[in-house]
């Protein structure tokens, strides 16, 4: 059965792999892709998708949304370098593709979302893995989409495992007001966080790999993911070592077979006022203690089977079009 999706990304190199995933895997019809400011501002996110769709001559539109969180750059001092001009170690700026070709549609992002849901049977998944400002003006501005929201798979967030500050995931700390909207907002949620990325590496060997399976998608992934390692070896070296978190596209991989992570039914929310915890994942994972009890919410992916994960890519990614 083949799921309905749209990607709401921050593209840089894992966004990437996970749009090739997305439309090079038979389980999944990618309708749309919109773009939001995270890795990189929200204009170089757009021609990176760009080029990657054209790269593999994907016929999926691309829509430019917002450039700022909703509210978290207001406050001075509170995220500093947002929109981040610098290129960061692990994403650089505009991805190592051919410029695009085809260009971004001609309508906002935020107004895609809501005509494409309002429009639709119900029956597309909204799979955000950058900040979710574009998902959560979408909700405000239109309500009414909810219902016909099936699912919200978000890489997002984390438990044990934080990467932007001690406390916070990058794409929940960009914004964090709007990851506190798309939490509450009622639909079914799976949150899958860094403590399951982390569990799903690419080594070299896999890029070896995907570099003998010698399609577009594979050799570009490969080369990706090699400059992935690199980073994270340098900035946030995994245990293993000599590997990377290729986080967006377990979000994928986790609506072609939901197998490839483990979920606790828990209450999440989002710290927005914190000083040491801004964009914290709040997990309320036990329940421990009686205090402000509240109902569980999310689906909250904390572990993944890194093997079938690799495994799941390597099939996924000798595809071509
Ligand atoms: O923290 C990892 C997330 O932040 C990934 O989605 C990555 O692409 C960045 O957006
Ligand atoms: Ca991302």
């Amino acid at each position: 059965m083949t799921t309905k999706v749209i990607m709401d990304v921050d593209t840089g190199t894992d966004d990437a792999i996970a749009i090739m995933a997305s439309v090079l895997s038979p389980e999944i019809d990618l309708i749309g892709i919109t773009t939001v400011n995270g890795n990189c501002p929200v204009e170089i996110c757009t021609e990176n998708s760009l080029r990657v769709v054209d790269y593999i001559k994907a016929n999926v539109p691309v829509y430019e949304g917002c450039a700022l969180p909703l509210s978290a750059t207001l406050t001075p001092g509170r995220k500093p370098n947002i929109p981040s001009y610098e290129p960061n170690k692990i994403h650089g700026a505009y991805l190592d593709l051919p410029e695009a070709k085809s260009s971004k549609g001609n309508i906002n992002a935020v107004e895609y979302l809501i005509h494409s849901y309002l429009e639709s049977d119900g029956d597309i998944s909204l799979v955000p893995v950058g900040p979710l400002t574009n998902v959560a003006l979408a909700i405000r501005q239109a309500p009414e989409i909810l219902d016909k929201i099936p699912e919200i798979v978000i890489m997002g967030g984390g438990h044990h495992v934080n990467n932007c500050t001690s406390s916070a995931e990058f794409n929940i700390w960009v914004d964090p007001e709007a990851a506190r909207i798309v939490m509450n907002c009622g639909r079914p949620i799976r949150l899958v966080t860094l403590d399951a990325t982390h569990e799903a590496l690419f080594t070299m060997n896999t890029c070896e790999k995907l570099r003998d399976i010698g399609t577009p998608a594979s050799i570009c992934a490969a080369s990706f993911a090699e400059h992935r390692i690199n980073a994270y070896d340098q900035i946030q070296p995994m245990e293993s070592g000599a590997s990377a978190p290729i986080h967006d596209a377990l979000a994928v991989c986790s609506i072609i077979n939901p197998d490839v992570v483990s979920t606790v039914f828990a209450h999440v929310d989002v710290e927005t006022i914190g000083e040491l915890t801004d964009g914290r994942t709040v997990v309320d994972i036990d329940r421990s203690g009686d205090r402000g009890r509240k109902p569980p919410n999310v689906h909250v992916a904390l572990h993944a089977d890194g093997d079938l994960f690799v495994d799941m890519m390597l099939d996924i990614l000798s595809n071509k079009l």
